[in-house]
């Protein structure tokens, strides 16, 4: 009798449980798609070869936003392109319900960084499908990411680099060498002016070309066909226009925010942070330092060795750029240049480049996050004075 009585009343508990759970569904189960989704360890191996255009860009970020639409958008920036070219970035969001802090991360404004798309491509999958890049990085966080800030520059480099190189300046001068060399450099765009008479002054450098302190590094204006040409006035070029429009409309949202270039020097790799335009210091300029040199410890380099980190500026002061803009005009608090080494110009399809400057990119990306996280203690506890995170 006892039994029965305990039995039934067992049977009634759980039936109001099940009713509760029907009736108050727990917040994650119809909200977080991150719960939910399939995952798979990506392994060791890069998925995206070779080095990635527009195309490649466009058609990966669509796969990834039909596959998971719940936590994939992609936005087509304007204005597009001198040559027409969209600049799209993907914004990944494990909770469209919740804000998280964000990060903002954008690749391939220098069109000699060829790896940046595929590194930031490579991230975004991690993200989405890899288990161990879910917790802490894809649901603690909310990504924006724009793997092509310059598509029109990477197409140009792509299309002439099995030309023979030449030096940049003789093939600015030199009509008839230009026709079967190609510049041994290109870091602008390819923008044109109607009333420029000589052919092979095209292109603005997009990295001088925002307002902020715009054109404080020189003099005078340097010369049109020059690679570090700054553009006629601040936000001539549609890149840094778009990238300007996008980022002034998220504002408050992002709190991190990285651009992914490159060093073109071997052994020589950089942990920066603003300003870059002058030496004096940012106000947190100790906080930058400290995460910066956290992310070099965490991210040490194949053989050994760590990235340098300090103030942009220190090497080389240089206007316009869009960390710069970022920080001081944007008002984001924590700002990073990385810069691992890239060769300029390297073998297409022999891969191992591409290999070690994405997956040195991705660890540095991932140790900066790690520096922010534990220089607030997001998710870690204090044991026995140890910092140990969950
Ligand atoms: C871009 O599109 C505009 C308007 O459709 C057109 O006038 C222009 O020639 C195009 N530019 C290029 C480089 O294709
Ligand atoms: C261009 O290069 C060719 C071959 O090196 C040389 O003969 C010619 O004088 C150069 N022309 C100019 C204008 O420098
Ligand atoms: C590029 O790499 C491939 C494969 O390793 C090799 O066969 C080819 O000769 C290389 N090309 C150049 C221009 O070095």
């Amino acid at each position: 009798m006892l039994l029965q009585i305990k039995i039934y009343l067992i049977a009634v508990s759980y039936f109001l449980g099940a009713l509760f759970m029907v009736l108050f569904p727990p917040r994650n189960y119809d909200l977080s798609g991150a719960k939910l989704r399939m995952t798979r360890s990506t392994g060791d191996k890069i998925r995206f070869k070779p080095y990635a255009n527009q195309k490649m860009v466009m058609t990966t970020v669509e796969q990834f936003r039909r596959h998971d639409p719940d936590v994939v958008n992609v936005v087509h920036l304007t204005p597009v392109t001198f040559e027409n070219r969209t600049i799209l970035a993907l914004e990944l969001r494990s909770d469209k319900q919740t804000r998280k802090p964000g990060i903002l991360i954008i690749g391939a404004l220098n069109p000699m960084a060829w790896g940046a798309p595929n590194v930031i491509l490579e991230l975004s999958e991690k993200l989405l499908y890899d288990a161990s890049f879910q917790t802490p990085f894809f649901n603690d966080y909310d990504w924006y990411l724009i793997p092509l800030a310059n598509p029109d520059g990477v197409e140009f480099t792509h299309k002439i680099r099995s030309q023979p190189p030449l030096d940049y300046e003789d093939w600015v001068r030199n009509d008839t060498m230009r026709v079967h060399t190609r510049p041994s450099q290109w870091h602008k765009n390819v923008d044109k002016d109607a009333k420029e008479k000589n052919p092979a002054c095209f292109g603005t450098n997009i990295n001088r070309n925002f307002a902020y302190h715009w054109q404080d590094d020189v003099h005078r204006t340097p010369h049109r066909c020059c690679q570090y040409y700054p553009g006629a006035k601040p936000f001539s070029t549609a890149e840094a226009k778009a990238i300007r429009q996008y980022v002034d409309k998220l504002g408050d949202v992002i709190n991190l925010a990285i651009h992914l270039h490159a060093s073109f020097s071997p052994k020589k790799e950089y942990i920066l942070y603003p300003w870059r335009y002058s030496l004096r210091s940012p106000s947190n300029f100790r906080t930058l330092q400290d995460i910066g040199e956290y992310a070099a410890r965490q991210a040490r380099l194949p053989d050994g060795r760590l990235y340098e980190v300090h103030q942009g500026s220190n090497d080389e002061r240089i206007a316009g750029t869009l960390s710069d803009y970022v920080s001081g005009v944007v008002g984001i608090d924590l700002v990073y240049l990385i810069k691992p080494y890239h060769e300029m110009f390297p073998n297409f399809t022999d891969n191992k480049h591409l290999n070690l400057y994405v997956k040195k990119s991705l660890t540095t990306i991932l140790s900066v996050v790690r520096g922010w996280r534990s220089s607030t203690k997001q998710n870690t506890l204090s044991f026995f004075g140890r910092d140990v995170e969950f």
